[in-house]
């Protein structure tokens, strides 16, 4: 009787042989990596390809191969020597754990890496998915890849409705990895079909359906649904901050305060603000024209407050609710050395802030301020 195993529901011989054919007649075969069993020349690549595509590779793969040709070579190399050899390819932490990991092979393998993928992944730098890329490529072992790419080709297949970056989600789309894989043979054509379907035809943005040997049990196809899957990353909801700001107007002249060098619109001019950037918690509570006037009184007499209304501005970390209040002064008060007057028919020439010059230009028609 047939065991029954974990994967049983998930397994499903003809999606290996699907992507396993396509490989062959369809899939990349002359990349300088590939036709080579030297788990160097496999690991090397491995960790180029990591976060960076195959264009970008090729010249930097050619040098550092010449220069450091076996695992013995790139252990004993100067750290500058590596890094030189790297440089440009981005991701330097890369480079670090590529040095690192050449002299662990070495010490503790005597320069032949493991043919094991728990033991590669034990190595700096090779995660789980690497790890299996290179057994599978190095000695044919049979290990599930997981990277970038898979994941967006599995979730549009499978139809999978929830964010791939949270850990039950990727759980599952290893569990699933495993129970795909090939049953005998063909490991090393379908972990690199895996790979160049998802650079060739899944890709992002575009995905080239009508060439790809898994649209007849893609959900994602089936449903019309290519460019919702994989679901996005879920994005926080912008923290709201509140800010009053005070336009005091005299004379075709307004008041403006240094903001201090560091932070928010640092070293710029702006106009007087009460209470900072504060978080809106309750969005009933208001601020009080009584509140302003007293916040005035430090720059005059205060004749006359008036709300202006309300604007919204965006920063990267939250959304800004300017609360703009006009107070007009019956007398100036003594000034600060932070602050000073500026002529309204100027503004467009003072070093403000997008947002508080757009809001001045727009309050300076002459009717507001005659
Ligand atoms: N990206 C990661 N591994 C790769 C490989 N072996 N060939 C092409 N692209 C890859
Ligand atoms: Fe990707 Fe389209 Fe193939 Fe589905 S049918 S796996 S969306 S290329």
């Amino acid at each position: 009787m047939k065991r029954l195993t974990e994967f049983e529901g998930l397994a499903d011989p003809s999606f290996s042989q699907a992507v396993v054919e396509w490989q062959r007649s369809h899939g990349r075969h002359t990349l300088p990596w590939q036709n080579t069993r030297d788990a160097y020349r496999i690991w090397l690549s491995e960790i180029m390809l990591q976060q960076t595509q195959v264009a970008a590779v090729l010249g930097y793969y050619a040098r550092f191969l010449e220069r450091f040709p076996t695992v013995q070579a790139l252990a004993e190399a100067p750290s500058e020597d590596v890094m030189a050899h790297w440089s440009g390819l981005g991701y330097y932490t890369r480079a670090r754990n590529l040095h690192a990991c050449a002299k662990r092979v070495v010490q503790d393998y005597g320069g032949v890496f493991p043919s094991d993928p728990a033991l590669l992944a034990e190595l700096p730098g090779i995660g789980r998915s690497t790890a299996a890329a290179i057994a599978a490529f190095s000695s044919g072992a049979r290990a599930a890849i997981l990277d970038g790419n898979v994941k967006r080709v599995f979730a549009r297949v499978f139809g999978i409705n929830e964010y791939p970056g949270i850990k039950p989600v990727e759980d599952a789309l290893w569990r699933r990895a495993e129970a795909l894989l090939p049953e005998n043979d063909g490991i090393e054509a379908y972990t690199q079909g895996l790979m160049d379907l998802g650079a060739t035809l899944c890709t992002r943005s575009r995905p080239d359906c009508a060439r790809c040997p898994l649209q007849a049990r893609c959900v994602a196809y089936a449903t019309g649904r290519q460019a919702e899957l994989p679901v996005r990353k879920p994005k926080k909801a912008t923290p709201e901050k509140r800010t009053a700001m005070l336009v005091i107007v005299d004379r075709g002249q307004v008041l403006l305060e240094q903001r201090p060098d560091s932070g928010i619109w640092g070293g710029l001019l702006s106009l007087p603000e009460v209470g900072g950037h504060v978080p809106v918690e309750d969005e009933d509570d208001l601020f009080d024209t009584a509140d302003m006037a007293r916040a005035a009184a430090q720059f005059g007499e205060v004749e006359e407050v008036q709300a202006l209304g309300h604007l919204v501005h965006v920063f990267t970390h939250y959304r800004l609710h300017i609360a703009p209040f006009m107070v007009r002064l019956a007398a100036r008060g003594g000034a600060s050395g932070r602050h000073l007057w500026w002529k309204l028919d100027a503004i467009a020439q003072a070093p403000l802030p997008a947002p508080v010059k757009k809001l001045l230009v727009e309050l300076g028609q002459p009717s507001l301020f005659v």
